[in-house]
């Protein structure tokens, strides 16, 4: 039965874990099978074409271990590779963008600063977005940030020196909300909130995700009709070390977003 295969996730290497934890959550009926291309991140500093190539083999790699969905749980990948991804598959995929929509249409007052990889930044699917979302907002790309998080590193004197050069420019100006445009970032929101005034909102795309795969399960009739909790499956490309730091990370993400 179709229901039962596994929901796949990938993204360039620890990232995705942050979204997967909040589907699992909302899913806890359905198997999730996780790849993580840690051996080749970051994604977000190399050419199109590089990008293309190495989502396209992940991808197919889940492909060959039977997932009846995919959500790509990365924005740098989702910006290169959906078009391709779902041209090539007939399961329904599921890519991210930054939240830039929803911090636009439910700002308050202030500017919202877009944080993402430079290859998402650049992409032709982010300008697009930008066009039409961004009057507020100042797209900041953060090259070397998702490393601290593959890292394991959430709170180190290096990671908030980055976070302080990061938001000093703005410190006199009122910001509304920080989107954060790249699943890496979502494992330093407690860093994070230390450099920004109280009540800033940081925005990721978990809820949006979740409920774009629920509807799409849904419309194809893959929601799993089991009522035991479903399996969970960690892989890396880095290897069994990596796919051991996955276990962690995923526990370290689950209590920064507050779910049991
Ligand atoms: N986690 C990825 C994203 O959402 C990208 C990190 C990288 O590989 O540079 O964009």
């Amino acid at each position: 039965m179709k229901s039962a295969q596994p929901i796949g996730f990938f993204d360039s290497g620890l990232g995705g874990l942050s979204m997967l934890a909040y589907a699992r959550h909302h899913l806890p009926n359905e198997h999730f099978l996780y790849l993580g291309d840690s051996a080749n991140a970051p994604y977000g500093i190399k050419s199109d074409t590089e990008v293309l190539e190495l989502t396209k083999s992940a991808v197919a790699q889940l492909v060959d271990l039977g997932i009846k969905a995919l959500v790509v749980a990365c924005n740098t990948a989702t910006g290169i590779a959906i078009n391709a991804l779902r041209a090539q598959y007939d399961f329904p995929i599921i890519g991210l963008e930054p939240a830039l929509k929803y911090a636009n249409d439910t700002h308050k007052d202030g500017l919202i600063l877009v944080l993402a990889t430079p290859l998402t930044l650049e992409s032709a699917k982010y300008a697009a977005l930008y066009e039409k979302h961004g009057q507020r907002a100042r797209s900041l790309p953060c090259p070397g940030l998702m490393d601290f998080v593959e890292n394991e590193d959430l709170d180190s004197q290096e990671l908030h020196h980055y976070l302080n050069d990061l938001f000093e420019p703005y410190q006199n100006i009122k910001i509304d909300s920080v989107v954060l445009g790249c699943t890496h970032y979502v494992f330093l929101r407690h860093a994070m909130a230390q450099h920004l005034p109280a009540g800033t909102r940081l925005l990721d795309s978990n809820e949006g995700v979740t409920r774009q795969l629920i509807r799409k399960l849904d419309e194809f009739n893959l929601r799993s009709d089991s009522t035991e909790k479903g399996g969970l499956s960690l892989l890396s490309t880095a290897g069994a070390e990596k796919a051991e730091q996955m276990h962690r990370m995923i526990k370290k993400v689950q209590s920064v977003l507050g779910l049991s």
